[in-house]
């Protein structure tokens, strides 16, 4: 039998080439080797987002955007996690064998509570709940597919080892391998993305390059990056460069060696290395952004799809916690 994948995608709006390189295509390259369980984590992203629009849209665009990059709906169960019931009644159980304490070491809550005490204001102030627990209801989202693996990206390492005690617990409680225990799939060689400034691509800095936006937009953003005062006739360091580094990512080594040598040998601007990254990336993102585009042109075919994995996922979930129910004494 082949193992299983999971991740939760939070929507969080217009994806980027950040996001590209270091979540969305490693989880596809997965999903070959793994049977691969990926869902759009909505009732996590509403601890945030209480604009019922903006949420509404953006979970569309995030499933959208991830078709559109290739994951295949009849290959990988594509689902909504507030499509799930059988998620929240396992986060109920987990929540009884689920330390207090253990929450309040959890990394985004400390920070928050931190950034509270700094102010001068009550430590708790505007957090609620759905963050406190938000570790709780992540470990429901891995353990209710029996996930052996979870791609994430380093933050969410201390999500997965709570995912991992919580079942533990659970586990030696009932003195039976109940539940699975999953572990991180971190890539380890996850180079950093540059952004437009030269720091990691990340939408809190404003530097990145999204992924759909349209051809002139997509340019003008490109020819946006920052660059040092070097004239056209220097010779120019490519490792040195964040617009090489990005280039890297969407040339094959061929074209990489041979615009090196251009940087090296003098006489090209920085000009004409952005419209040379310009048109490397526009080659890649084109047809991506077709696809993007017809999506979003029909929503209840994109509702469509997501309810059908819906269909599919329901069923595993429903053994699993009823395997749970049953071992707890509530079945
Ligand atoms: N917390 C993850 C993030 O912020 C999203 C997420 C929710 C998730 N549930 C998950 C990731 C389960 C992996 C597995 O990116």
């Amino acid at each position: 039998m082949k193992k299983i994948s999971l991740t939760g995608i939070k929507p969080t709006g217009d994806l980027h080439i950040g996001n590209y390189f270091g979540a969305i295509k490693p989880a596809l390259e997965l999903a070959k080797e793994y049977d691969a369980r990926y869902f759009i984590a909505d009732y996590h992203a509403l601890n945030t987002m209480k604009d019922p629009k903006e949420l509404h849209s953006t979970i569309r665009q995030v499933a959208a955007g991830w078709l559109a990059c290739g994951l295949d709906p009849e290959k990988v169960i594509f689902y909504r996690q507030s499509s799930i019931p059988e998620v929240f009644e396992l986060t109920t159980i987990l929540m009884s064998f689920t330390a207090k304490g253990l929450m309040n070491r959890a990394h985004a809550y400390k920070a928050a509570a931190a950034e509270n005490n700094e102010k001068g204001d009550d430590t708790d102030a505007g957090i609620n709940m759905g963050l406190f627990t938000y570790p709780v209801l992540m470990a429901a989202d891995i353990i209710i597919f029996d996930s052996d693996i979870v791609p994430v990206g380093k933050d969410q390492v201390q999500h997965i080892e709570m995912a991992q005690d919580i079942a533990q617990s659970i586990n030696a409680n009932y003195n039976q391998q109940i539940l699975k225990v999953p572990q991180a799939g971190v890539q380890e060689d996850s180079a950093v993305i540059p952004g437009l400034d030269g720091r990691k691509m990340s939408k809190s800095y404003n530097n990145v390059i999204p992924l759909f936006a349209p051809e002139k937009t997509l340019r003008k953003t490109i020819m946006r990056i920052t660059t040092n005062s070097q004239t056209v006739e220097e010779p120019k360091n490519p490792d040195e460069s964040q617009i090489f580094s990005l280039y890297k990512l969407f040339a094959d080594t061929n074209e990489q060696s041979a615009l090196a040598a251009r940087y090296r040998a003098g006489g090209m601007g920085w000009g004409e290395a952005k419209e040379e990254l310009f048109n490397a990336v526009n080659r890649t993102l084109s047809p991506i952004r077709e696809r993007y585009d017809s999506i979003m042109a029909d929503i209840p075919a994109l509702d469509k799809i997501l309810e059908n994995g819906t269909q599919k996922a329901r069923p595993i979930a429903a053994d699993v916690l009823n395997r749970l129910k049953k071992a707890a004494g509530i079945l």
